[in-house]
């Protein structure tokens, strides 16, 4: 195996990315990439935007847009996100385009050839208002497995199982919000279980690499026997069926997602004018294949992408697939209509800057969920900001920084003429190092072996890198990232123990020789530190590579194929290097910032307090149903002139229309407002308010910036719904 390709699973660009996501997939997926080609390996990292399926047709439905204009809106976004977060993709693609259609419906065809595909007419629901089937996630109901009410038509979100949506009870249209009727439709069936065997096989032949997480959710699929899976939708937006008689048929996004991966690296070749190198990735049994992903993606990676390699031949299948837990936030699951979570843009306006891009990073990496769920909260982040970045790593860099500059001219001390022969030394140090298994073994070993150019402390801190390195290495390749990152820490805390140990302030006067050496060795373990960080760190490191005088080389695509990582221990700056001037690496966290993004979270939670009412405020049950709330569709809507606070809006119910004065003009324009579907108070008595009647009321919430949002319904459900 002499290279590795890379995939971090294409996101649905039906929402904005946050921080789940990152810990689920794309930040392990970065530092993984970071690390291997900072060992000198070749790496082809793949990502892309997932554009088709029913995720992204309901986001349209629900933004009262196009499912064309969803995806350029989240494409970007994500896109710009991602860099700005400093993942190193070789190509971030997307599946909308031409060239990944092309790549789909071949693969589509090839199976049709082969006899893999049998044409069925299977019942599905249809929503006989909407007139249309409903794929997937249009239909919503109780999980056919563990009971959750709020299932989707494809999978359960609670228990992650995979049925066929009628089996799913008490079904509900997300259209209409009507009971769907069953009707007959013809789709093309993929045969799964002629690859039963050779699938099987795979898995177990991998058994003993593979998380227990994978291993389990794929076993379990293969015990209960694999079916035929339709590999067809009724829709429009999608990659349509290229054969007669399929229009309005397109293949199944997760059929073609998957492939999406290969027209990346295809689209990656094009760019490099070299449109057939992705076959040297896809089609090389010396490539190594990692796929990363959230656990809600395990059986599309270890079951349905290899079925589909396998069905095409000559490509190769997923070495490992280091699938994620997920990430909670604050204690609980991560969710968009709740407002509880942080998303990745949101994150990355409040708080700019390489450092704190960086410590989200690093905070999240010390909570990967890779066994078992995991919790990010704002005190964490500040805590590992303030106490381990700023505390151990920045404070070492900065006390080395500052000395150099006060006290050796803004350079990397040049040797002197009693450690001339240093460097030669230090190789001969290593070497011995690398003839023993554990840092406190060596240490003990050699402490005393290299005296005359080593003192004990200058022996630990090399033994600390060289080991340190070596240990983390380890975990890396075992998509142990939390160990990683660990272990790399120490490598920092041993760094600030001997700038403690060795008090250069003190030498300084007393052996100015032993000082420089002191700082000689501090220095490059600077630059150790910008390589055995970059993983985690890639922005940091850049700063202190420059800050330093040396080339930055945090594993971006296309660095140079060499291994500093294992020779991270050797010194690799020169004597004399003048420096940049000093920069902080992290800024402290104050109390403040972390209080005023946790007055943020999840508006609804917030007012709790303010809502005890005493008894005789209370009402009954009765008394509230007196209050009629309707859903209304915007149709149209205008500034009510002379007024700062108004709109006037044309709102239907169903069977009437209605003028509804809403003081929200400071907060919405009219053109926002048309196509919104809001909740209304219905049986409100006429008001009369600038000379207009108002026949109605919206229901809006409070946020805490002090804006209002509006209060509209989570899925679709058509306009004079009953609200309760
Ligand atoms: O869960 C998701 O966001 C999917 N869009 C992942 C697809 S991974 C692969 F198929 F591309
Ligand atoms: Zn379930």
């Amino acid at each position: 195996m002499t290279q590795t390709l890379i995939t971090a699973a294409l996101p649905y660009v039906n929402s904005f990315l946050h921080l789940g996501h990152l810990a689920g997939a794309y930040l392990p997926a970065d530092m993984y990439s970071r690390f291997l080609r900072l060992s000198g390996r070749k790496v082809l990292f793949v990502c892309g935007s997932d554009e088709h399926g029913v995720a992204i047709t309901i986001s349209a439905d629900k933004e009262h847009t196009t499912p064309d204009k969803i995806i350029d809106k989240y494409h970007f976004a994500n896109k710009l996100a991602f860099e700005r977060f400093g993942m190193s993709f070789d190509i971030f693609s997307r599946t909308s385009l031409p060239e990944h259609a092309e790549t789909a419906q071949e693969f589509f065809l090839d199976w049709l050839k082969k006899g893999l595909l049998v044409e069925k007419e299977e019942n599905q629901f249809y929503d006989e208002e909407a007139q249309m089937f409903l794929p997937d996630r249009y239909v919503e109901g109780t999980c056919p497995n563990c009971g959750n009410e709020r299932a989707r038509g494809d999978q359960c979100d609670n228990c992650s199982a995979n049925y066929n949506q009628t089996d799913l009870l008490n079904p509900k249209s997300v259209v209409s919000g009507k009971t769907p009727v069953v009707r007959s439709t013809k789709h093309w069936y993929f045969k799964m279980g002629d690859f039963q065997e050779r699938l099987e096989h795979y898995i177990e032949s991998n058994a003993t690499q593979w998380k227990d997480n994978v291993l389990q959710q794929s076993r379990s699929w293969l015990k209960q026997g694999l079916a035929d899976r339709a590999a067809t939708r009724d829709m429009t937006w999608g990659i349509p069926v290229p054969i007669e008689g399929a229009k309005g048929k397109v293949i199944y996004v997760w059929f073609e997602a998957v492939l999406g991966y290969i027209s990346a690296t295809k689209e990656w070749a094009n760019l490099h004018n070299s449109p057939e190198e992705w076959k040297q990735w896809w089609q090389n049994p010396d490539t190594e294949y990692i796929a990363f992903l959230g656990k809600d993606n395990i059986v599309f990676h270890t079951l349905i992408f290899p079925m589909l390699l396998m069905a095409k031949e000559n490509y190769i299948l997923p070495t490992n697939v280091p699938a994620n837990e997920f990430m909670n936030f604050e204690g609980k699951k991560f969710s968009k209509s709740m407002n509880w979570g942080i998303f990745l843009h949101d994150f990355q306006r409040d708080f700019p800057g390489a450092g704190q891009t960086d410590a989200l990073r690093y905070t999240i990496a010390m909570n990967l969920p890779e066994t078992k769920d995991s919790d990010f909260t704002w005190q964490d982040l500040q805590a590992r900001n303030n106490n381990e970045l700023a505390a151990i790593f920045g404070n070492f860099v900065n006390r080395v920084v500052q000395f150099l500059h006060k006290n050796f001219d803004e350079k990397v001390p040049a040797l002197p003429e009693r450690f001339a022969k240093l460097t030669d030394a230090w190789k001969l140090l290593l070497e011995d190092f690398s003839r023993e298994e554990s840092r406190e073994q060596a240490q003990e070993k050699y402490e005393n072996k290299h005296l005359r150019y080593f003192s004990p402390n200058d022996v630990a801190l090399i033994a600390a890198i060289h080991f340190g390195a070596k240990k983390a290495a380890e975990h890396y390749s075992r998509f142990r990232f939390r160990d990683a990152v660990s272990e790399t820490m120490n490598i920092a805390r041993a760094a600030n123990k001997y700038f403690n140990d060795t008090a250069p302030w003190k030498t300084v006067k007393s052996d100015h020789d032993e000082c420089a050496k002191t700082l000689y060795i501090c220095s490059q373990t600077i630059g150790a530190l910008s390589v055995l960080f970059a993983p985690i760190l890639p922005n940091t490191c850049t700063t202190l590579s420059q800050m330093i005088g040396v080339q930055p080389e945090t594993g971006e695509p296309n660095s140079e194929l060499i291994d500093r990582w294992s020779k991270a221990a050797f010194p690799a700056i020169a004597e004399q290097t003048p420096l940049a001037s000093p920069e902080v690496l992290f800024t402290k966290i104050e109390d403040s910032t972390i209080a005023e993004q946790v007055s943020k979270m999840g508006a609804t939670t917030q007012t709790t307090a303010e809502i005890k009412a005493e008894p005789s405020e209370m009402i009954t049950i009765d008394d509230f149903k007196k209050i009629k709330l309707r859903t209304a569709l915007v149709i149209s809507a205008e500034r009510v002139p002379k007024s700062e606070k108004l709109l006037k809006l044309q709102v239907t119910l169903g069977n009437e229309t209605r003028q509804i004065l809403a003081g929200i003009a400071k907060f919405y324009t009219p053109e926002e407002m048309v196509g919104k579907t809001v909740i209304v108070v219905a049986n409100l008595q006429p008001a009369k308010l600038m000379g207009m009647e108002s026949q109605g009321m919206l229901l809006a919430a409070n946020t805490p910036e002090g804006t209002l949002a509006l209060v509209t319904p989570e899925s679709i459900v058509g306009a004079g719904a009953e609200v309760r």
